[in-house]
């Protein structure tokens, strides 16, 4: 062990090579497969993203087409699946639910779980992508006491989901079109971002040759925690509870200064300026929450705390700014997410990034099991009471 590294948090191991997302973290760029993300936010949908980052090209129009009927035609889930889904505990959270529910895919589908075969990785890739807004938005249902809606063909991937999230609720006309192009812009901004705590894990647990479905599970999992995807509800907890106890904002950022808390929605391992992404989300928020002349309350308020924040030292000596997660919250509740469903969201924006990196793992030549040294800093050798002394 003299001759390992110890690197917290593996903050300086590179452990694979990949093709797939660039970040300079410096400088504030991110971009997918070499196309810079305020383009692909702009101008790409989300499947064509998708696409893009799984199969490292943009598609042709006859790539997308097949590639978004073959995601229509895999939508639905078994009956005795959706049976297991209701089944499980309504006010549980849907992460938890979600990621449960995904382990299940590779036991509804076991012809397609073999990671030496391409073919089939193929198809548990469709399957995934498919079926993930289904069992996302069958959870909602169940959470709100309402029967499940089934996956409409005729519909877009974004358009479906919302569908089948908020039914007859789902806005419509000018709001729904706004709706459902800030629902796929989102889901573009979260696609990918290399080694995050999810992706690496996704990959861990797939240098092990388990099956994707099961890699993709664990990826779901990692994201539910508070320091990574679940950040994003967290952010909008952290709001409502300024909002409620009244605590002045200066208050609050001392609280979080003294190492009560965190300020949750800032700061990011990579990036030491802004979160390229959290640029694009706060245009978004501003469309989206300032449409009449009454704005959002913990829009306005997430502003406020934004700007004390980076007019204070404490946070830009550490060069901690807003990255994705901080205005997210406030546009997906705005829409009639509840706070428990956004991370979801941010799983089904993240599941290209998940396949992308596993399916990228099978064909590197370096490629061998995931598996970290450690330093030993516990007891040396000591007897076994009654053991004899040999
Ligand atoms: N609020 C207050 N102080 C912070 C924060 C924060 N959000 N983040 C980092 N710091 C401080 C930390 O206390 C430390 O200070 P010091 O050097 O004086 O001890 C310094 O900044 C460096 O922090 P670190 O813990 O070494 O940074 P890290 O790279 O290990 O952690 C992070 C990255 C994202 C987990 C962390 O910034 C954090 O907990 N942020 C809040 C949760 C959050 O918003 N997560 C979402 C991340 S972005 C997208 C995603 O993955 O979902």
């Amino acid at each position: 062990t003299g001759m390992t590294t110890l690197d917290p948090g593996f903050g300086n191991t590179a452990s694979c090579s990949s093709e797939i997302t660039y970040i300079d973290g410096a400088a504030g760029i991110l971009r997918y497969r070499g196309y810079p993300i305020e383009d692909l936010a702009v101008g790409a949908t989300f499947l064509e993203v998708a696409y893009l980052v799984i199969y490292g090209e943009l598609p042709e129009p006859a790539q997308l087409k097949e590639f978004s009927d073959k995601l229509r035609e895999n939508a639905g889930i078994p009956d005795d699946m959706g049976a297991l889904i209701d089944a499980m505990p309504r006010n549980g959270h849907p992460m938890s639910l979600m990621a449960s529910a995904v382990n299940t895919l590779a036991a509804y589908y076991d012809d397609s779980v073999d990671p030496s075969d391409e073919e089939q990785v193929e198809l548990a890739t469709i399957r995934l992508m498919a079926k993930l807004p289904t069992i996302a938005s069958r959870i909602y249902r169940n959470s709100i006491g309402e029967k499940p809606i089934n996956p409409d063909e005729s519909l877009d991937y974004v358009e479906n989901f919302i569908k089948m999230t908020f039914g007859d609720g789902a806005p419509e006309g000018e709001l729904g079109d706004l709706f459902n192009k800030a629902v796929g812009m989102l889901l573009v901004l979260h696609a990918d971002h290399e080694l995050n705590c999810s992706t690496a894990t996704v990959r861990v647990v797939g240098s092990s040759q388990a099956d994707i479905y099961a890699s993709v599970a664990s990826g779901i999992n990692a994201l539910s925690g508070p320091s990574h995807g679940g950040a994003n509800q967290a952010v909008l907890e952290m709001l409502e509870e300024i909002r409620d106890s009244g605590i002045s904002i200066d208050d609050f950022l001392e609280r979080v200064k003294a190492r009560e808390m965190r300020l949750m929605g800032f700061g990011h391992r990579v990036y030491k300026n802004f979160d390229p992404r959290s640029k694009e989300i706060k245009v978004l928020a501003s469309q989206i929450l300032d449409r009449d002349e009454n704005p959002d309350e913990l829009f306005k308020l997430a502003l406020k705390l934004e700007a004390a924040a980076l007019a204070d030292s404490y946070f830009t000596d550490r060069k901690l700014y807003p990255n994705v997660d901080f205005y997210t919250g406030v546009i997906y509740r705005t829409m009639g997410f509840p706070t428990n469903m956004f991370t979801v969201l941010f799983a089904i924006g993240r599941l290209p990034g998940w396949v992308a990196h596993y399916r990228e793992q099978l064909h590197d030549p370096a490629f061998r099991i995931a598996r970290p040294r450690q330093h030993y800093v516990g007891a040396s050798e000591r007897r076994y009471p009654g053991a004899s002394d040999a």
